[in-house]
């Protein structure tokens, strides 16, 4: 499987995933200022990854920190998860994360824990959150392949792959498992402008897996669907509301309007950790904006004049309406998504 993250000893090692596909080179983290940088400047990105990421950031730092007396050890317990916070704000893993740490680091409290012991807590916590990340992926995956056709063509947005999660994926978790399960897939994959982790991430992720890849920039995507049938599209989320609302990567909107328009199937694939059902609808989500220079530049090359204004939301939302259904580690939830995704928190897990 691929090496997204891993935590060694004294760093946290992410494979770098703005030279994919040129280059395969590590960035390892030394303390928690590293691994924020790291979330901040996209060498980690896609939302599961992001929050695993931010755990093990913390626990890193809190394995660094030099305090042996608990109250300053909490203080600086705190500043690392708000600098967690800090760095990107519209996929709700990171702070669903972040929580889960802050609830491990109470219960060591509150159980009168040493400094020493706390470490080795948020230690295993962190560990926990990436295991489990790749276990909800691998039986999103397996519930998702229901709805994938034996010979299937599939379209895909952004890079919703093992490189945005712990491993195996969400959206290209669905796919991978219904090639496990024997079915012939073809995927089309978005280029994904302006950070291009469709051409760059989506495609390199499928190839090494030998699954057939096609590569369209991200205007083709009508003329694709009104020339070859496509059989479902599917995507991951960054978060998604109480309503089934979902945000995702910028663009994901507009194909959901071309399926839609094109009687094609629609699907989100995202751990129950993306869910978010304190945010009521996708007028809540906070989208971030990102620097002008990912839309002025390719590489070193500037495409825009100086003097143009630039607009760039990483994210956008795609109204409940569009979405055929919800693909979690649960099982597949469907509209009236109020209800639904209430209840898939309180389905019992399987196993
Ligand atoms: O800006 P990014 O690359 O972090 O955005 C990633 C996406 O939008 C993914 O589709 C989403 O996080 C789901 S990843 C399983």
């Amino acid at each position: 499987m691929l090496p997204t993250i891993a935590r060694e000893h004294d760093v946290v090692v992410m494979i770098d995933q703005r030279k994919l596909p040129s280059q395969e080179v590590y960035v390892r983290c030394k303390n928690a200022t590293d691994v924020a940088r790291a979330i901040k400047t996209m060498v980690i990105r896609g939302a599961p990854a992001i929050g695993v990421a931010a755990a093990m950031g913390i626990a890193l730092g809190m394995r660094k920190s030099t305090s042996t007396g608990t109250q300053k050890f909490a203080a600086e317990f705190h500043k690392a998860c708000e600098l967690m916070a800090a760095t990107r704000p519209t996929a709700v893993n990171l702070f669903w994360a972040i929580e889960r740490m802050r609830r491990s680091f109470a219960a060591a409290a509150q159980a009168g824990d040493s400094v020493e012991e706390i470490k080795d807590r948020l230690d295993r916590e962190a560990q926990t959150i990436h295991d489990e990340d790749v276990a909800s992926c691998r039986a999103l995956g397996a519930f998702g392949a229901d709805v994938v056709p034996a010979d299937a063509r599939v379209l895909t947005h952004c890079n919703a792959g093992a490189l945005a999660t712990a491993g195996y994926g969400t959206a290209l978790g669905v796919i991978r498992g219904a090639v496990e399960q024997g079915k012939r897939v073809a995927v089309f994959a978005d280029e994904t402008r302006p950070f291009l982790q469709g051409a760059r991430l989506t495609a390199w992720e499928l190839v090494r897996d030998g699954i057939p890849t096609t590569v369209i920039t991200d205007n083709m995507t009508g003329a694709l669907m009104r020339q070859t049938p496509i059989d479902l599209v599917v995507v991951g989320a960054d978060r998604i509301a109480a309503n089934g609302d979902t945000a995702n990567k910028i663009g994901t909107y507009g194909v959901a309007v071309l399926a839609h328009e094109h009687k094609v199937p629609f699907y989100v694939a995202a751990p129950l950790s993306t869910i978010d059902l304190n945010t009521p609808d996708g007028d809540h989500i906070p989208i971030e904006q990102r620097n002008a220079r990912e839309v002025t530049h390719v590489g070193s090359s500037q495409l825009t004049p100086e003097g143009a204004s630039i607009w760039n939301p990483a994210f956008d939302v795609t109204p409940h309406q569009f979405i055929s259904a919800i693909i979690t580690e649960r099982g597949i939830f469907r509209a009236p998504y109020v209800e639904s995704l209430k209840q898939a928190f309180e389905t019992v897990p399987l196993g």
